[in-house]
This record gives structure tokens, C-alpha cells and sequence, in this order.
């Protein structure tokens, strides 16, 4: 048993406060792999977690952080040894169970992926859940037959922590992205993560037309709600859109047009409950062919104290480019 640091959010009269207190690596729920976290990262979901959203966490007082990464201190599974570096994203991770604003996670060997070659703990927080999700859009992409000579992609809420690293995936397999963001002031950071145009996010305001003018061949969309449909009218004949995301509404107004005049394709995209293999998959292409060394660079770092105001910048949408949570700061 040993003492550690958490940023714990408690719930008081409806009210949802997080602060850094101390705890017992006994106070951690079972689980095969005892891990000592050194990095996690930001995500909109913890932001909801930690506003009190009951459909991602319904118990307090909760440690949220759907990411982390560091060192096994004790493990029941033969996969894994003290000493190992090893992450973690998704599953229950920062939902119902303890995470990774917490120095210490105790979870089932089920979740836990080794750490890819060449990768620190920090870096692979750089990416997180949201890396994670911006690899396996573009893979759903490039399933369906997505190619460069097709035509541009678009990504909307471009400077997320997904849209950052799709942006510089995509530019770095060659195709021409179209960048949408409502940030007039990242317009430059974005044509150098690889935007070849930056466009409002007028682009994709509603619009009683039910289709516009196709002007997409693919498009990576994180944003979900009016933003969707309006994209969904704007795809080439035979396009599709990853769609991951809801910052921007949960309901997506679309008639069947786009499907049956055009042949679009709405292609879901689930990063926390996919089997372990399809992560590592991702994992591998990030540390290896599909690497954001830009994003890398530009990956901001913070300690436990400055959570409550960067979880607060996700909610209002002014977030922009990975956010690591350091425990070593
Ligand atoms: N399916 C999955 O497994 C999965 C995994 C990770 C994340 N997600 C979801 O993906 C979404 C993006 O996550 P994230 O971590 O990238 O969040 P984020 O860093 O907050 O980025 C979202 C971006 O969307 C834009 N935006 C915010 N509010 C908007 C609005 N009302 N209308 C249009 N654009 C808006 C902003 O970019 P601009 O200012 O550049 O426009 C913002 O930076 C979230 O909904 C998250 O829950 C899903």
C-alpha cells in the first residue's frame, strides 16, 4: 500500500468540484496490473466526466482520465512484468473506474496495451484516446478506398485533440485537407500540422437545401449535431465521413439524399470498447509510419493544478492541440 495524488472531482448539491487529494493505492479498485501513472491526457470526455455528465460517470467523488501511461508495479497476468512501460485508453477507464489523474491505476490485464517501440509515456499521451481516434477514422477511410487523387478531405473542429492529429495523418498520406475550425487565430498552426485550406465554420451552417454542391471526397468529422448533415450534403458521390464526435449536438438532421443519390457512406467510429488488437494496430501506425511530429512538438504540458481550467477550455470549445497531463512536473 502507498500514498499517492489524485485530482478527485466530488459532488456536492449538484455542484461538481475537482481537487488534488491524497489516497491509498488500497483505495483502487481490483485488477490484474497495478500501474504507477507518470503521463495522461485530455480529453472532452473527461471534461464531461468532471462537469458531472451521468452518462460517462455516475458515482463521486471519481478520479477522471480515460488515458493513461506508465510503469507496472505489480501484476497477476504473465503478460505483463514490473518495470514494464505500458498504456492505457479507454474501456471503463476514468468513467466508472479510477484514472488517470490519479498517480495510481489498478485495472484488468485485458485493457493494457505494451508501450509501442520508440514511444515514452509522455508521448504516447501526446496522442491518448484522442490520436487514438483520428488513427481509426482515417483506417475507416482508407477501408472504404479513400485515396489522394480523389479529391480534398475535410476535418472539422480541426484544432481538437482529434482533428490536430487526422490533419497532419492525412497530410502526411498526401491528401489536400480542408481544415475547419472556428479559431481564426490557429489559421497558420494549421497549414503547418498540413491543411491545405482553412475554412469557417460558416462552411457547414444549416442550410434548408437538402444537398449542396459535393465538394468532399472524405471527410474526418468530429463535431457530430447540424455540422454532420451539412457535411454528409457536401461529399462526392461514393465519399464518406468518420464521424466520432458530438460538441456540436448530439442529433444529426440529415435526409436519406445524401445516401440514396449520392452513395455516401456514415461511417461510426467507437475508440474505447474495440478489441485490444484493433487499438494496438493504430498504435503501431502512429509509432511508426502515420507519426504527428508536429503535433509531438506542439503537445502542451500541465500538472494536477492547472486541470479544472483546461477541462473547463474543452467544455467552451477553446481547447486546441494534445494536452498531457504530467504527474512528474
Ligand atoms: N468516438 C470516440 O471513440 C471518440 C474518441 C475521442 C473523442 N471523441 C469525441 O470527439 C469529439 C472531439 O474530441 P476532442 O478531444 O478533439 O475535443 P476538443 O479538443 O475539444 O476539440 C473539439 C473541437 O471542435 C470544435 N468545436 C467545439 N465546439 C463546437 C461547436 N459547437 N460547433 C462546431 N465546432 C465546435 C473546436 O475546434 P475549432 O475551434 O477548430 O472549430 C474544438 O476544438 C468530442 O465529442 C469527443 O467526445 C470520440
Amino acid at each position: 500500500m502507498s500514498n499517492f495524488q489524485a485530482w478527485r472531482v466530488h459532488e456536492n448539491d449538484g455542484q461538481y468540484t475537482g481537487a488534488v487529494e491524497t489516497l491509498d493505492t488500497a483505495d483502487l479498485p481490483q485488477g490484474d496490473v497495478l500501474i504507477r501513472v507518470t503521463h495522461s491526457s485530455l480529453n472532452y470526455k473527461d471534461a464531461l466526466s468532471a462537469s458531472g455528465n451521468k452518462g460517462v460517470t455516475r458515482h463521486f467523488p471519481h478520479t477522471p482520465g480515460i488515458d493513461a501511461a506508465g510503469e507496472v508495479i505489480e501484476s497477476v497476468s504473465e503478460q505483463f512484468s514490473v518495470g514494464q512501460q505500458v498504456l492505457v485508453t479507454g474501456y471503463d477507464l476514468g468513467m466508472g473506474t479510477a484514472g488517470g489523474f490519479g498517480e495510481y491505476i489498478r485495472v484488468p490485464a485485458e485493457w493494457v496495451v505494451g508501450m509501442p517501440n520508440g514511444w515514452s509515456a509522455r508521448t504516447a499521451m501526446v496522442y491518448g484516446t484522442a490520436g487514438l481516434t483520428a488513427g481509426l477514422c482515417v483506417s475507416k477511410l482508407l477501408r472504404m478506398g479513400a485515396s489522394p487523387d480523389q479529391g480534398p478531405v475535410l476535418v472539422t473542429g480541426a484544432t481538437g485533440a482529434v482533428g490536430t492529429v487526422a490533419v497532419e495523418i492525412l497530410s502526411t498520406l498526401g491528401f489536400e485537407v480542408t481544415a475547419m475550425s472556428g479559431k481564426a487565430d490557429m489559421v497558420d498552426q494549421l497549414k503547418t500540422l498540413g491543411a491545405t485550406e482553412v475554412v469557417g465554420r460558416d462552411l457547414l451552417e444549416s442550410q434548408k437545401k437538402p444537398m449542396l454542391k459535393p465538394k468532399f471526397a472524405a471527410a474526418v468529422d468530429t463535431v457530430g449535431g447540424e455540422p454532420l448533415a451539412e457535411v454528409l450534403k457536401q461529399l462526392l458521390p461514393g465519399g464518406s465521413v468518420a464521424c466520432c464526435g458530438l460538441v456540436a449536438g448530439m442529433d444529426v438532421p440529415t435526409s436519406v439524399f445524401p445516401f440514396i443519390l449520392r452513395g455516401v457512406n456514415l461511417l461510426g467510429v467507437d475508440s474505447v470498447e474495440i478489441p485490444l488488437a484493433d487499438k494496438e494496430a493504430i498504435w503501431s501506425r502512429l509509432s511508426g509510419d502515420w507519426a504527428c511530429r508536429k503535433t509531438e512538438k506542439n503537445a502542451c504540458e500541465i500538472g494536477k493544478e492547472d486541470l479544472g481550467d483546461a477541462l473547463a477550455a474543452f467544455l467552451r470549445g477553446e481547447s486546441s492541440g494534445s494536452v498531457v497531463l504530467s504527474h512528474v512536473i
